[in-house]
C-alpha cells in the first residue's frame, strides 16, 4: 500500500470509529474523532502517531487505545487546556475548541503513546451485574446452597461484588440498600424470579491482566477507556471502585485455561459452583473456548445434587446483538436462555 492509500485507510479507521462513538453515547469523540480523521489524511500529528498502525485491522482500535492515553493524561490532571473541555472532569463538551490543545498534546507527549498503543483498551463494566444477579436468583429457585462464585476474565472483579449494589425493580429491592452504586427498573419486558435472595459462600476470579481496584494508577487506567459523554457508564464504574478499594475480591492473575481446571478438580460439596464470565468468550480462540467447554462438561458430568455446578453467562451471539444471558446446572446439563439485554448498562428483556 502507498502511503496516501495507507493515510486513508487509517482516515476511514477514524471516521468509523467516530461514527460507532456518536451511536454509543459518546458525540465528543465522535467529533474529536471526525477532526482526526481529517489530520490524518493531511499527514498531520495523528498520521504521525497512528500510522505505524494504518493498515492493522479496524478490531485492534488503535485510535481508541490512542484515545484512552489521552484520557488517562486528563484524569490524572496531566492536561490541564484538555480537562476543561473533557465531560469527564467537568468540561464543557465542546470537541471544536478540544481539538488544538489535542493536537498540541499529541506532539509533545510523544513518550506516552507507545505504551498506551501497546494495550488494547480493558473495561470492566458493572451494570453487567443486573443480568449476572437475575441469573443467580434464577439459579436459587432450583437449588437453595450459598454459591461459589468463579469469575473468567474478571478484569477488576467488580462483577464478583454483584451483592454489594443496590437492585430495585417492581417494588422489590436486592443488595445493599445504602450502596451507590444503583439500578433501578431495567427490565422492560418480563422480570426474573425477584422475590428471593441470594447468599454467596465465596468470590474469586481470573484475569490474564487483572486490575487493582485499589491502585490509583490502575483505576485511572480502567476509567480511561470510558469515552467521555458516556456519564452513567463513568459513575458506576467510578462508584464500584470506590466498593471494591475497601476490600479488592481476589482476581489471580492466570489465563482461564490454566486456572479452571484447578478450581473445578475438586466437587465442593454444600455450595452450588457458578462458573460465570461476562463479553469475554470473543476475546477467545476456538481452541481456547472448547477447552473451557470441555473442562466446565468434564466438572458438570462430576456434579451431584449435594455439590452442583452452574456455567451463567452473559455473551454475544455470533450476529452479536443482542447479548444473551445463558445458564446451564449440573446434574443435568440443562440449558437455558434466561434473558437479552444491551453490552453496558440498559434496558434488559426476561426469556425465560
Ligand atoms: C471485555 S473485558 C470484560 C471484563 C468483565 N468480564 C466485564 O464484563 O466487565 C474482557 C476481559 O477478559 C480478559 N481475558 C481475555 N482473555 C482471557 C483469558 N484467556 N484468560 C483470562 N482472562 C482473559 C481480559 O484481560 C479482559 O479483562
Amino acid at each position: 500500500m502507498g502511503i496516501g492509500e495507507l493515510r486513508e485507510t487509517l482516515a476511514g479507521n477514524l471516521r468509523l470509529q467516530g461514527f460507532g462513538c456518536r451511536a454509543l453515547g459518546s458525540p465528543f469523540y465522535g467529533d474529536l474523532l471526525d477532526r482526526m480523521a481529517e489530520d490524518a489524511g493531511a499527514g498531520g500529528i495523528v498520521w504521525e502517531v497512528l500510522g505505524p498502525h494504518a493498515s492493522a485491522p479496524f478490531g485492534e482500535v488503535y485510535p481508541l487505545r490512542l484515545l484512552g492515553g489521552v484520557h488517562r493524561l486528563v484524569l490524572a490532571d496531566d492536561a490541564p487546556d484538555l480537562a476543561r473541555h473533557y465531560p469527564t472532569t467537568g468540561g464543557d463538551g465542546d470537541a471544536a475548541a478540544t481539538w488544538g490543545p489535542f493536537a498540541a498534546l499529541l506532539a509533545d507527549r510523544h513518550d506516552a503513546w507507545g505504551p498506551a498503543l501497546a494495550h488494547p483498551p480493558q473495561t470492566n463494566e458493572v451494570g453487567r451485574s443486573v443480568a449476572l444477579l437475575a441469573g443467580l436468583l434464577t439459579l436459587r429457585q432450583a437449588i437453595r446452597l450459598p454459591v461459589r462464585l468463579l469469575e473468567l476474565g474478571a478484569s477488576a472483579g467488580l462483577n464478583l461484588l454483584l451483592d454489594r449494589y443496590c437492585y430495585e425493580q417492581d417494588g422489590f429491592a436486592w443488595g445493599d440498600p445504602g450502596s451507590k452504586v444503583r439500578f433501578a427498573e431495567l427490565w422492560n419486558d418480563g422480570t426474573p424470579p425477584l422475590a428471593d435472595g441470594v447468599v454467596i459462600d465465596s468470590r474469586r476470579g481470573c484475569d490474564r491482566q487483572p486490575i487493582d481496584a485499589s491502585d490509583p494508577a490502575a483505576r485511572q487506567t480502567l476509567m480511561s477507556y470510558v469515552w467521555p459523554g458516556q456519564s452513567r457508564r463513568f459513575e458506576l464504574l467510578q462508584g464500584a471502585l470506590d466498593i471494591a478499594a475497601g476490600s479488592p475480591p481476589r482476581v489471580d492473575t492466570a489465563a482461564m485455561t490454566d486456572w479452571l481446571p484447578a478450581q473445578l478438580a475438586q466437587p465442593r460439596t454444600s455450595v452450588v459452583t457458578v462458573v460465570f464470565h461476562s463479553i469475554v468468550w470473543q476475546y477467545l480462540s476456538e481452541s481456547e473456548r472448547t477447552n473451557v467447554e470441555d473442562v466446565i462438561a468434564a466438572a458438570g458430568a462430576r456434579a451431584t445434587a449435594d455439590a452442583p455446578l452452574a456455567w451463567l453467562r452473559l455473551e454475544p451471539p455470533p450476529e452479536m446483538v443482542p447479548v444473551e444471558l445463558r445458564l446451564t446446572l449440573w446434574p443435568g446439563g440443562q440449558e437455558r436462555l434466561l434473558a437479552v439485554g444491551e453490552f453496558h448498562v440498559g434496558a434488559l428483556q426476561w426469556r425465560a
